[in-house]
């Protein structure tokens, strides 16, 4: 695989795996396909050798653009999305538009170009909650919220051009991912922007929620893995297998921040919450994948990350997301 589109390249997850994939394979060269919405950012892309990378600004929703960045590819790896489920409580169109509509546009240049890999990142969310054990790849569906839901319909559009075009589509379903350049309206690095500012973290409902916590370079080795030797038609979970609860999460941050309990700010909880998450990645790991990060070193890493990188995340908290604070936390007292 010498040339890989890439998109939604400039997001968290996408411009960690352009990064990895570039240091792992000297003779890959990535065409990042991005649109730059509130979520994509060229800052996260700034340390990139031009020679090996190719930032495209565009949407995954427009044929032109995408036939012609796929042109002559070998792969082509999704990560463009809508991806906040807040976002997609208040508005859920663009979740469509670029999960489901967009996601159909690159299947119809994969087919048309005869693209020889389809990967499609998706999320352990498309279950839904499961109260004890874990969701295998076999389990049936069962998103429910707006965000779930699109990305469910992505998938089931994304098996349904395998079977009946042939176009080879592999697709991941990832635990909650942190890391370096997180977006922080996604928890882990709200709560820690805010607590190293001394601000109060908003914690839905009664904070027992459970979510299993992957580090973002064990996410982006996991979607490689399945590209490369995973199976056209297959699905594959990538699991943190590190599920905390949210209080025990906040708790940690607190501890790491140095900051005390009382920042804690319980508010109204979000509708349709998820209760837990926690998916099985044996299938992933009988090809040879398996997490690497343990939770103290990646929050560690990762608080240590956004105290030595200011510049980048407090720049994005006083453009456009003030605006979405206050429209998403002003009213949930
Ligand atoms: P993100 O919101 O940080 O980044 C999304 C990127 O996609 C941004 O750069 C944005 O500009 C771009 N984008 C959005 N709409 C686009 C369009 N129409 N055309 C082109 N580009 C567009 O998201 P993330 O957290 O990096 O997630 C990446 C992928 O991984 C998503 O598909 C998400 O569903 C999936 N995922 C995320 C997690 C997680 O915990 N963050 C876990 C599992 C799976
Ligand atoms: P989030 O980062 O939005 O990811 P997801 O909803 O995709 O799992 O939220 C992770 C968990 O944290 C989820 O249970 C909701 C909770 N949460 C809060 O308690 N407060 C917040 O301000 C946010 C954004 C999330």
């Amino acid at each position: 695989m010498h040339r890989i589109v890439v998109t939604g390249g400039a997001g968290f997850i996408g411009s960690n795996f352009v990064r990895y994939a570039l240091g792992a394979y000297p003779d890959v060269h990535i065409v990042n396909v991005d649109k730059l919405t509130y979520a994509g950012n060229l800052d996260n892309l700034k340390d990139l050798d031009p020679a090996r990378h190719t930032f495209v600004h565009a949407d995954i929703a427009n044929a032109e653009a995408m036939a012609k960045a796929m042109d002559g590819c070998d792969a082509v790896v999704n990560f463009a999305a809508d991806s906040h489920v807040d976002r997609s409580i208040m508005e859920a169109s663009d979740f469509i538009a670029t999960n489901v509509k967009g996601v159909h546009n690159i299947l119809e240049a994969a087919k048309k170009l005869g693209t020889k890999r389809v990967l499609l990142v998706s999320t352990d969310e498309v279950y839904g909650s499961i109260a004890k054990g874990s969701f295998k790849e076999t389990d049936p569906v069962g998103p429910r919220n707006p965000y779930s839901a699109s990305k469910a319909g992505g998938e089931l559009l994304g098996l349904s051009y395998f079977h009946t075009f042939g176009v080879p589509v592999t697709i991941t379903r990832g635990s909650n991912t942190y890391g370096p350049y997180q977006y922080p309206e996604k928890v882990l690095p709200l709560f820690v922007t805010n607590a190293i500012d001394g601000e109060p973290l908003p914690l839905y409902g009664d904070g027992k929620n459970v979510r299993d916590w992957l580090f973002v370079e064990d996410h982006c080795r996991g979607i490689d893995h399945a590209l490369r030797h995973g199976a056209p038609g297959e699905i594959y979970n990538i699991a943190g297998e590190n599920e905390r609860e949210n209080i025990v999460l906040t708790t940690k941050i607190l501890q790491e921040t140095g900051r005390d309990e009382s920042l804690i700010k319980p508010v109204t909880d979000r509708p349709g919450h998820d209760r837990r998450y926690s998916i099985d990645a044996s299938k992933l790991r009988a090809l040879g994948w398996e997490p690497r990060m343990n939770w103290d070193d990646g929050i560690a890493l990762t608080i240590r990350w956004y105290r030595d990188n200011e510049w980048w995340w407090r720049k994005i908290k006083s453009g456009e997301f003030r605006e979405y604070y206050k429209r998403q936390y002003g009213q949930r007292g």
